[in-house]
């Protein structure tokens, strides 16, 4: 069921004057990832809509974007995305703003980190635990929620917009209808002292691998991003300290990121990690080896496609059940279809429960 596009071939070119004319609502652009990308797409034509907590760096960006790009469609919205009534009015603000009165690309990008009650010794001689703070959640996972469920709402609603296709021309259709997730490395893999932070980022990769089953219906598209440690505010001074020595990603290689999936409307389902910039060759069994500038059939990248094929490069595990689960429902065929059919039915009259 699941509609995507064929793995993205990095090595071409993508033209970032495709994001002329699109409207585009970020959440959290008033810093880090976020500002890079207003900046970018500002300067290549399109209509931003930033929707910060912070109104004094948002509107300071915008003002700034403004005056640097000359492009005055670039606005600031104050939004706290854990505020449903809140992003309401962001996302009907973003429509009045809006020079076709639609939305064509949403992105879910503000997020935070931080200290963790999960992680703080818990005081054993209390009576009972006190009730632990979950903002991480409540930015990173319910504020996700809210901004897709709102996207869903407003994107097929887009004047003028089709159900999204591959087969689409970016340089000639503007209009869109496109949802961009901001992920994490901590989809991906465990982050240690940072539960909640893992938990929420994990629920971005499920939110995103289950949508894209079902979007075409919509007919929108979904990505994600997930980046590795970048150098932004939201890597506090502690963090720093232990990841000194790894190499840290840089905001432009993920505004890179961003920019293709939101410019190149023929990208559908894709999910793109962005790291540090690495010289890598891909061995036979597709391992990625990192390599020496000078050797034959390497490149430079910053960026790697994850789950190219869901079901051929995801995990050993997942790959085994998900296979041996399907070869159940093979064997068990139409009559098995057919009896599941008739309990599902006497199940909805109060048979079986
Ligand atoms: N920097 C990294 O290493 C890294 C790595 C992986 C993923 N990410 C993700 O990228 C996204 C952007 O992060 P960043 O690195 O640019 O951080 P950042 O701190 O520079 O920017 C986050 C923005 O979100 C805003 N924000 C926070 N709470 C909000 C709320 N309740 N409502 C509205 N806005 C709110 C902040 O004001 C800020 O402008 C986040 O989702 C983050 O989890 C960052």
């Amino acid at each position: 069921m699941i509609r995507q596009s064929p793995p993205i071939d990095l090595s071409k070119p993508y033209d970032a004057a495709w994001v002329k004319d699109k409207t585009i609502l970020i959440t959290g652009g008033a810093s880090g990832f976020g500002a890079g990308f207003v900046r970018r797409w500002a300067e290549n034509g399109a209509t931003v809509i930033v929707g910060d907590i912070n109104v004094a760096k948002g509107d300071a960006l915008v003002r700034q974007i403004q005056k640097e790009t000359g492009n005055q469609r670039v606005n600031f919205v104050h939004c706290d995305v854990t505020d449903w009534q809140s992003q309401v009015n962001l996302f009907k603000e973003a429509v009045k703003l809006s020079p076709h009165g639609g939305i064509d690309t949403v992105v879910a990008n503000a997020g935070i980190a931080g200290p963790d009650p999960m992680q703080k010794p818990t005081d054993l001689s209390a009576a009972e635990p006190p009730k632990p703070d979950f903002k991480i959640m409540d930015v990173n996972c319910t504020g996700v929620l809210y901004t897709t469920h709102l996207a869903y709402y407003w994107l097929p609603k887009n004047p003028n917009s089709t159900a999204c296709s591959m087969d689409s021309d970016p340089s000639k259709q503007p209009r869109d209808r496109h949802l961009l997730l901001l992920g994490s490395i901590a989809s991906l893999a465990a982050i240690a002292a940072q539960p909640q932070y893992g938990a929420a980022k994990h629920a971005v990769l499920g939110l995103f691998r289950s949508l894209r089953a079902t979007s075409s219906l919509q007919g929108v598209r979904i990505n994600l991003v997930c980046p590795y440690f970048i150098d932004t505010p939201i890597i506090p001074p502690s963090i720093r300290v232990v990841l000194a020595g790894a190499g840290t990603g840089k905001v432009e290689d993920v505004v890179d990121a961003g920019t293709r999936f939101v410019a190149d409307s023929r990208i559908l389902g894709r999910a793109l990690v962005v790291g540090p910039k690495l010289n890598v060759k891909q061995s036979h069994e597709g391992e990625w080896e990192l390599v020496a500038r000078s050797t034959p059939g390497s490149h430079e990248t910053a960026l790697w496609e994850a789950y190219a094929d869901d079901w051929e490069e995801v995990e050993a595990f997942s790959r085994g059940i998900v296979r041996l689960l399907n070869a159940y429902q093979v064997s068990r065929g139409w009559v098995g279809w057919a009896t599941d059919v008739v309990k599902a039915v006497a199940y909805g009259f109060g048979f079986g429960r």
